[in-house]
């Protein structure tokens, strides 16, 4: 009798050693809002990926709100996370709560927007934005066949929230790759409005987006003009002006090229139908297993890998930038089906 009970605690001390081992720390996740479906795949991979690597996890979505994002970092800070990932609303405004961070001995990784103005991050994770935006930009180009095809060709610019330190990157990178055209007279916006705090789109609102292209349309093109392309910087504001051309009537060859980002469920029916041209994936997965290599890592007290850095007003934080990829109607089955990102059944209508 003696032998099991000694045999029984011997397995219950080995036991509260293991759990002991695996309760690997705290780690607080503030994504921005769960009105997109993107930040709600980030934050259950996070979630899900932490778990299984021993972390216990705290995460909050805010609801595009700052004063709610920064109140739930600051309670994150009060109940012992020991590392914070933060995907932020406004970048320049959580200087203030990630200074309690800093104070607190508490590490902090940007999660795929970069938090500018403030030394108190260690880490950025993202995908490389700028060629986002390239990638859009050379498929306009290619598919107009800027090089040798007569034109003009027109085009308006739909960017993101000008708070979103991404935005600007995607749309020099964009617009870059048709500025030479632009300069020559190829491609010609008949609204004129190329800067990018006029082009861009407060909180990426599809709604936003589609008010404004209802504007454009008006306008611009209510006599018959050919609009080409609307270059969008992602899927939501692709969506709005989606809705706005479709709502005008534009269909046929008098559809112009839409360009997104995210392959949102939505956004890739829509290129099934041939509503959308193209968006670019970024696989939240890989985002998501890169971020938690780099939190386990900082945890052991391990230097993370990065390869690139970026520039937050502050300092170049050193940063780890996976690989977006293009994606249309005749790859979006072995992208988005076949890789299990999304079930056949999500993107039946
Ligand atoms: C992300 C995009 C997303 C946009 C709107 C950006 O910071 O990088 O993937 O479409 O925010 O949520």
């Amino acid at each position: 009798m003696k032998k099991v009970f000694a045999i029984l605690l011997a397995l219950v001390l080995v036991m509260s050693m293991v759990g002991g081992a695996l309760a690997a720390g705290k780690v607080g996740v503030a994504m921005p809002t769960q009105s997109l479906q993107r930040w709600n795949q980030d934050g259950e991979n996070m979630k899900k990926e932490l778990e299984a690597a021993g972390f216990e996890v705290d995460l909050q979505y805010a609801n595009n709100e700052v004063a709610m994002q920064v109140s739930q970092l600051e309670n994150m800070i009060l109940n012992d996370c020991q590392l914070l990932v933060v995907a932020s609303i406004d970048g320049s405004a959580l200087g203030t709560v990630l200074a309690q961070a800093k104070d607190a001995g508490i590490p902090v990784i940007a999660y795929d927007r970069l938090i500018m103005d403030t030394d108190a991050i260690s880490y950025y994770t993202t995908f490389d934005n700028y060629a986002v935006g390239t990638i859009q930009g050379t498929y306009v180009k290619d598919t107009l066949d800027l090089d040798n095809a007569e034109g003009p060709f027109s085009i308006e610019f739909f960017g993101g929230a000008a708070d979103d330190n991404n935005a600007r990157f995607f749309f020099n990178g964009a617009y870059d790759v048709l500025k030479p055209y632009i300069e020559s007279g190829k491609l010609v916006c008949a609204s004129g409005q190329t800067d990018f705090e006029t082009i861009a789109t407060p909180s990426w609102s599809s709604e936003k987006a589609q008010a404004r292209m209802d504007n454009l349309i008006s306008a611009n093109y209510s006599d018959g003009a050919k609009l080409d392309v609307v270059l969008c910087s992602n899927d939501s504001t692709a969506l709005g002006v989606t809705n706005s051309l479709v709502n005008a009537g534009f269909e046929g060859d008098a559809y112009p090229i839409i360009t997104g980002q995210d392959c949102d469920i939505a956004n890739t029916k829509n290129m099934v139908k041939g509503l959308q041209s193209m968006s670019v994936f970024k696989d939240t997965r890989t985002l998501a297993s890169q971020t938690v290599l780099m939190v386990s890592d900082i945890m052991n007290g391990a230097t993370p890998e990065t390869n690139n850095v970026y520039d937050n007003n502050v300092f170049e934080v050193p940063s780890f930038l996976c690989v977006p990829v293009f994606a249309d109607a005749s790859n979006y089955t072995e992208l988005l089906v076949d890789s299990g990102y999304y079930t056949a059944e999500q993107l039946a209508e």
